[in-house]
């Protein structure tokens, strides 16, 4: 088998086994496209493409640090050639050039979650899916102005929202990117957003005094008493900005019966409505996250008044650098990460520590999938280095 980039000649291949794999009809061939520069795929040894990766790198929060993170997408392989290790091998390459080029993470959107456990990644977060009854959202008086993007708009705006409501939220990448050198704004905000001409809609809202504070991006789904403006992307700068939005969402009550968002799991939509029984709830887990390089993700542990020593082993068969025993100092707001042969406190896969480096779970809560063995007081620093964090996994890839 060998596994490598692909060239441009040999795109048509990799697309027909993307279409194959998701059953899709695939259109003619984009003499634009130069999507296949972020393709990996494995090849059998008579020269056949049997499987393929894409490797699409980004910028991301880690902790205040803002991180090479490579998002994994497309993974397909032809039926015929299943469960052979071509992917995994696609997987293993991908990873190892991550780790060179420095990024610190790795996040996909899984089939399975048993499948790409298998290389290393763990749980990424969780969204609560929200359905609200306009007399629910009635609750929200309108105030400001609001105003619908039409191609050509001035995105500056948008960019300074989406900007203040991504900070501090682990995994939201940077849109702008001149690292990755394509601007993530072109999927947001494209040329088809023309009114009347997409049914998708999006409203800049401006406060009182005409700054801008939130935006939202709407599109119908479903009928009669199921109609929904589904809200598929929002950020807003302030809660005064969040109510601002709700109150201009609520007019769009001539039109639907209810909203349909997916929140972050720290804005718990039982407290924003007066009647919660009337909403529908249900919580999922989204994405996948295992850190690419172990010692910088765990440098971004540091945090003022942060003080103490920790050791912790840690297991990885995708990538042996990560793996081994990591010694970690904390003084002066910093994190001083160093290999060692000293004796661990205790051992984790890399999945877990992902999670744990990440704030996916506190401490406190991967001490219930795993025996730290560690006394009340130790428990509680632990609980300081690892504490449970805001994250916000909604690019697209
Ligand atoms: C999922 C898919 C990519 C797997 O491809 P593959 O070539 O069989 O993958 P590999 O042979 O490299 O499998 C790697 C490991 O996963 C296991 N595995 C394969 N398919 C699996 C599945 N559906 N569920 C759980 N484990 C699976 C293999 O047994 C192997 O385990 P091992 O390394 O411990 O022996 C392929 O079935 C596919 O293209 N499916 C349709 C498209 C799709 O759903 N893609 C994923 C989008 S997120």
């Amino acid at each position: 088998m060998q596994v490598r980039p692909i060239t441009r000649e040999e795109h048509e291949q990799a697309r027909r086994i993307l279409s194959t794999a998701f059953i899709s009809v695939r259109g003619e061939p984009n003499p634009e496209d130069n999507s296949w520069k972020q393709i990996r795929a494995a090849f059998e040894d008579g020269g056949d493409m049997a499987a393929c990766v894409f490797d699409v790198p980004f910028v991301a929060d880690l902790n205040g640090a803002m991180v090479g993170m490579c998002g994994i997408g497309g993974v397909a392989s032809l039926p015929e050639y299943r469960r052979k290790g071509h992917v995994r091998a696609i997987m293993r390459l991908i990873l190892a050039d991550a780790y060179r080029r420095g990024d610190v993470l790795s996040t996909l959107y899984p089939f399975s979650f048993v499948y790409y456990r298998k290389f290393g990644y763990e749980v990424a977060d969780a969204l609560y899916e929200v359905n609200i009854p306009m007399t629910q959202m009635a609750h929200y008086k309108p105030f400001g102005s609001a105003r619908e993007y039409v191609a050509g708009d001035d995105r500056a705006p948008y960019k300074a929202i989406y900007r203040q409501f991504a900070a501090g939220r682990n995994f939201a990448c940077d849109r702008d990117d001149d690292q990755t050198g394509r601007s993530l704004w072109e999927g947001w905000l494209s040329d088809k957003h023309n009114s009347g001409k997409s049914r998708e809609y999006i409203y800049l809202w401006r406060d009182d005094d005409q700054l801008p504070g939130a935006y939202a991006m709407v599109r119908p789904t479903g009928t009669g008493d199921e109609a929904a403006f589904e809200v598929y992307d929002y950020a807003w700068v302030s809660t005064r900005a969040l109510r601002g939005l709700l109150g201009f969402l609520r007019l769009l009550e001539g039109q639907a019966p209810n909203i349909r968002i997916r929140l972050p799991e720290d804005l718990s939509p039982h407290t924003l409505f007066p009647e919660p029984y009337d909403l529908t709830v249900s919580c999922h887990p989204r994405g996948m996250v295992r850190l690419v390089n172990v010692g910088k993700g765990l440098e971004t542990l540091g945090a003022p008044g942060l003080t103490g020593e920790m050791t912790i082993g840690v297991t990885d068969d995708m990538l042996p650098g990560n793996a081994g025993t990591w010694r970690v100092i904390f003084s002066d707001g910093k994190a001083m990460v160093e290999k060692t042969d000293a004796t661990t406190e205790w051992t984790v896969p890399v999945g877990l520590l992902s999670q744990m480096v990440s704030g996916v779970i506190s401490f406190e809560q991967a001490a219930c999938l795993h025996d730290f063995a560690v006394d009340d007081d130790r428990a509680a620093w632990l609980n300081q280095v690892f504490p449970k964090r805001k994250r916000l996994l909604i690019e697209r890839f």
